[in-house]
């Protein structure tokens, strides 16, 4: 019964259709077609209350942590959202006791810049449940479940390890003996970097990695990981490879402290390209560092806007990467954000 009256010709349709009618229809549709194309973007426009968005962030454990906090921060205030700020200081289990409070506390979404990759399900699940979309800064997750965030917001972890070993490589002309600094166990940028560091390396077979630990990605704890290194393999020791810009210059401090000279007698190359390492290449101590943005607040919040109003997102966005060497760090520094 359904069928056949769909498929007869409809009475009103047909008797409508008149001069008058069109003006009206496309008068009608003159004013809803702008909104209807940009429906989500209309509904942001007439949110009257200004968005809450909580943000739980790792910590404070190196300076590209500490940009990214006030890149966060302070694009929300130039938005007028309110801001709910947590430090887990390094600790998986504060972010999963943040993340909660702001479901509680009813956010409209949240920004979680994970410690590590794993463990996230049953949380993520209660903000899908409360619709408060999760959007993923700088390190990305594994869940079996996509839809459990809106999306991801990061560099390639991976291509810039692989950018640090092509250029190590290159530095050495394929022979050598490496130590890396890792960084935090079982966070995404340690376990990629490292990986696209290996497969970087993989066509040097003169190139290899004589030791590899994890210094937190902290400054402290990447030279007294150096110094044990340095205790252990002494002069055998031609590069550090250390994830990030920290734990080099940490590294930097022990090498000089044994009495051996960082940008020449041992190569060192990291990643990040924070102030800091601009300022040890200019030293001639760091010889080589692989940017990773930490700028990210302009597109966490465009996405928090767009996943609040309903819009779909990509799964990732990479945020591009490049390399900076000695040789230019001094043209380059004075225009460093960070
Ligand atoms: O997730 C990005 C990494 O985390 C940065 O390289 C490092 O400095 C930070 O702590």
């Amino acid at each position: 019964m359904n069928r056949m009256k769909s498929n007869a010709p409809h009475p009103t349709v047909r008797t409508t259709l008149t001069p008058g009618f069109l003006g009206t229809l496309s008068l009608t549709l003159a004013l809803l077609l702008p909104l209807m194309l940009t429906a989500p973007a209309a509904r942001a426009a007439a949110r009257t209350k200004p968005l809450t968005v909580g943000f739980a962030q790792v910590g404070a454990e190196s300076a590209w942590r500490t940009a990214e906090t006030e890149s966060i921060k302070g694009e929300a205030s130039k938005r007028g959202i309110t801001l709910k700020f947590s430090d887990a200081q390094g600790k998986q289990e504060n972010q999963i006791k943040a993340v909660r409070g702001f479901i509680a506390q009813g956010v409209d979404a949240i920004i979680l810049a994970p410690v590590v990759e794993t463990g996230w399900e049953p949380v993520l699940r209660d903000a899908k449940r409360a619709r408060i979309p999760v959007v993923l800064v700088d390190r990305g997750i594994k869940v079996s479940d996509d839809s459990l965030f809106a999306t991801l917001i990061a560099s390639d972890f991976i291509a810039e390890g692989r950018m640090a070993a092509e250029w190590l490589s290159r530095k050495l002309n394929g022979k050598g003996n490496i130590v890396e600094l890792q960084g935090t166990p079982g966070a995404a940028p340690a376990i990629d970097r490292k990986k696209g560091f290996e497969a970087g390396i993989a066509s040097a077979p003169g190139l290899k990695i004589i030791a590899s630990q994890s210094g937190d990605f902290r400054r402290a704890t990447g030279k007294e990981v150096m110094e044990a290194l340095l205790k252990k393999h002494g002069t055998e020791i031609q590069a550090v490879y250390a994830h990030n810009d920290d734990m080099a210059i940490g590294a930097i401090q022990a090498i000089e402290e044994s009495g051996r000279k960082p940008g020449s007698e041992v190569v060192v190359v990291s990643i990040d390209g924070v102030r800091g390492a601009f300022e040890s290449m200019v030293a001639g101590k760091l010889n080589c560092t692989v940017e990773c943005n930490p700028l990210l607040g302009p597109l966490a919040y465009d996405a928090v806007e767009k996943a609040v109003a309903g819009e779909k997102l990509p799964r990732k966005t990479v945020v591009p990467d490049r390399v900076y060497e000695q040789s230019t760090a001094r043209a380059s520094i004075g225009s460093r954000q960070y």
